[in-house]
């Protein structure tokens, strides 16, 4: 697929995935969000070696600043639904990655746009981020997976207020109420996100994968989180990765993992 919407970076092992809509300061359209479902769906998985993925937004002024309003005139109740309901699938994608993904968050990262940096796995924010939940401002609530993952972010209080009253917070806050792992200075957002998928690429890539996979089972009502750390366990015990760690330890020398 031809992205007109997504720019895609290689360095290193690391992709570098830009939102490219600066003049609509990167607001998610349909045809970025079928773009994402691609990157995510179907070119990713078939990347061999690849360290992780960075996920920003074109400009210094926003990371996404929501879904594209423009289109909203053309819903109504059954096409907002499959609206939600691809969105879920989408950022289900990213949150399901079997590599880290980051944001790296720019700037505004407002209604979809907070709801996508929430899908990846960690957030590093520039200096002048903004993070908000302003769908109920249109008379809509958030529909890409913000009223459950702010909620497993910050906590039930701090998350229904701010999708409540639309208020945005900074960098600052974000960081204060665990929305964040990061504060940078501003520009320097995709170079930390670079800097910490490098650390992750230095340990074994399946228990990196079994991480996010056991841990995203812990927010799934069908899933019993402890039995599927037991199982990924007992799957990372059984690599070649687990004897080269255990062999390196006892050598006293620097693992060297093959994702095996
Ligand atoms: N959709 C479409 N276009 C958008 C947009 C969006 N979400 N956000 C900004 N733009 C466009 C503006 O329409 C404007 O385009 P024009 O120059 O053609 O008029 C351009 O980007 C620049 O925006 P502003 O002139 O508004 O810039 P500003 O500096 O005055 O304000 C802002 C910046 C506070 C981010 C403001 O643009 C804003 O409030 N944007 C909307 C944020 C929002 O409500 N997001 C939630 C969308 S709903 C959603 O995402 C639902 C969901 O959960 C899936």
């Amino acid at each position: 697929m031809d992205y007109q919407n997504l720019q895609l970076t290689s360095s290193d092992g690391i992709l570098i995935l830009t939102i490219s809509r600066e003049k609509a300061l990167n607001a998610l359209n349909g045809q970025t969000m079928q773009e994402l479902q691609h990157f995510f769906g179907t070119h990713l998985p078939a990347q061999a070696g690849v360290k992780g993925v960075v996920v920003t937004g074109a400009g210094a002024k926003a990371f996404v600043a929501g879904a594209d309003i423009k289109e909203f005139l053309a819903l109504d109740e059954d096409k907002g639904a499959e609206m939600g309901q691809r969105g879920h699938d989408v950022f289900f994608l990213i949150e399901r990655a079997g590599v880290p993904v980051v944001a790296a968050v720019n700037g505004f990262a407002l209604g979809g746009g907070c709801e996508l940096a929430m899908a990846c796995h960690m957030r590093i924010a520039g200096e002048n981020a903004r993070f908000g939940q302003p769908e109920v401002n249109l008379g809509i609530i958030p529909g890409y997976g913000g009223t459950q993952r702010l909620l497993q972010y910050i906590g039930k209080s701090k998350a229904i207020e701010l999708m409540m009253t639309a208020d945005m917070i900074n960098a600052e806050e974000a960081y204060r109420l665990g929305l964040v792992n990061y504060v940078v200075p501003a520009g320097e957002e995709v170079n930390k996100a670079v800097e910490l998928i490098q650390k992750i690429a230095k340990k074994g890539p399946i228990a990196i994968s079994k991480i996010i996979e056991t841990v995203n089972a812990f927010y799934q009502y069908n899933e019993d989180g402890f039995a599927r750390e037991v199982k990924a366990f007992g799957e990372t015990t059984g690599t070649e990765d687990f004897k080269e760690g255990a062999a390196a330890f006892i050598e006293k020398r620097k693992a060297n993992f093959k994702g095996e």
